[in-house]
């Protein structure tokens, strides 16, 4: 088998970059470890900026999005009893649209078949060859056969633990990681949102956020200790630890009901560097991670698809190697941004076992400052709402 682009992994990284592709005549074949099934399994981000909005547009899968995604112009922070708003439209000019994970990915699969896209799922033991070489290629088995494909360039786009990453020798990466010592469990329930707009809050007990996917599908997550496990919490320990975390006259409104998924995720930001080597390109979580809070992986992930297909088109359509060659330093000052607010807002919105006194001033007078001053508040919007790109 022969193509241009190899893209391993088939989450929304590699689906976008292959259909986006696809849009420009350029052909690609994706690799998927997973099912289709399980993959669109997965309950992960629910916020998504105008930069993956307009590239799912240009992807020519923007419809379902835009009819029934739902923008939010802000966002509340509680502390405590204490409640303020920070009004995304007012300081930027630009809302965040409310879209699940799920829904994108369902949308790009569906736009990927209707073209007769390739995608094989299901594959094991993926290895990249010769990417530092001319003429690289990627092997796989799958049904118990040895498969290969033979590619101008190779696309990561296999997530943190995908072998796309761990094929960059050591020597010529570097990694930059902070582990935070605690998860955020969270559920998702049919039942209507507490709030039509998201509610971050820090209260003693811990974070707390009120998420939604749509107005009968709530989005709930509470920060728990790292070691904990999802079998520790029942439902109703769930709902009654979510309304002591977050303002009493919140609470009260709050709609209980069965989870239908409850997972915990791990708070982690990581870096690695470059995000080239030879003609492998990394994407989205197999180059970073951040911390969930403000909602920046998968928007990150579209940002280096939006730098990878540009320097790709260039190439393909100009003969011009510039966007590839500049395609790691320009992905990776977007990245570097994102991961500091993201690890500024977890730093914000979380309780730290090792927390001084200090430590505890210092959030509070952070949060008041936030509270009171519009220049922090623009500030906190323009990266909420995503640094241009
Ligand atoms: P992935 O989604 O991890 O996809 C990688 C794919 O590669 C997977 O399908 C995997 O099966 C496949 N794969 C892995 N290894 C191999 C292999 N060896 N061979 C072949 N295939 C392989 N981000 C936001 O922007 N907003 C949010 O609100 C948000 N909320 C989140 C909430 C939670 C609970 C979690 C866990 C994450 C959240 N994120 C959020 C982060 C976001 O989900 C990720 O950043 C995003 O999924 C990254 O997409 P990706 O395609 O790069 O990687
Ligand atoms: C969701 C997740 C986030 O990390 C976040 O900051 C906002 C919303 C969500 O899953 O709905």
């Amino acid at each position: 088998m022969r193509t241009q682009v190899c893209i391993i992994g088939g989450g929304p990284s590699g689906l976008l970059l292959s259909q986006l592709l696809h849009k420009r005549g350029i052909d690609s074949v994706i690799l998927e470890r997973q099912t289709r099934d399980y993959v669109l399994g997965r309950i992960r981000a629910g916020v998504l900026e105008q930069g993956l909005l307009r590239l799912m547009d240009e992807a020519g899968v923007g419809g379902r999005m835009r009819r029934e995604g739902f923008e939010h112009a802000g966002t509340l922070i509680a502390y405590g009893e204490e409640m303020f708003r920070i009004d995304f439209v007012e300081h930027t000019g630009t809302p965040v649209m409310v879209y699940g994970q799920t829904e994108v990915t369902r949308d790009l699969y569906e736009a990927r078949e209707a073209a007769g896209g390739i995608i094989e799922f299901e594959v094991e033991g993926v290895t990249i060859h010769d990417a530092d070489r001319d003429a690289p290629y990627v092997t796989w088995r799958q049904g118990g056969a040895e498969k290969r494909i033979d590619c101008d360039f190779v696309a990561g786009c296999d997530g943190f633990h995908g072998v796309s990453r761990r094929s960059i020798p050591e020597d010529a990466r570097r990694e930059y990681e902070k582990v935070y010592p605690f998860g955020w469990l969270g559920i998702l329930s049919e039942t209507p949102p507490v709030n039509h707009e998201l509610i971050y809050a820090n209260s003693p007990r811990g974070f707390a956020l009120c998420s939604m996917r749509n107005e009968n599908l709530s989005r709930y997550y509470v920060q728990c200790s790292a070691h904990d496990k999802v079998e520790n919490w029942s439902d109703d320990e769930f709902w009654a630890e979510l309304k002591r975390r977050i303002p009493g006259h919140v609470a009260e409104g709050v709609v209980t009901g069965p989870s239908i998924e409850k997972s915990i995720a791990p708070l982690r930001s990581f870096v690695t560097e470059p995000m080239r080597w030879g003609r492998l390109f990394l994407c989205g979580d197999a180059a970073h991670i951040v911390p969930p809070t403000g909602a920046k992986g998968l928007n990150t992930a579209a940002s280096d698809v939006h730098y990878l297909f540009s320097g790709l088109t260039q190439f393909y359509e100009l003969n011009d190697a510039e966007g590839l060659d500049l395609y790691s330093e320009r992905a990776l000052a977007r990245i570097w941004k994102a991961e500091r607010f993201s690890w500024w807002f977890s730093q914000l919105m979380h309780r730290f076992e090792d927390q001084t006194e200090f430590d505890r001033k210092m959030q509070i007078a952070e949060m008041e400052l936030l509270r009171s001053s519009e220049a922090a508040q623009k500030a906190m919007a323009e990266n909420y709402v995503g640094l241009p790109y």
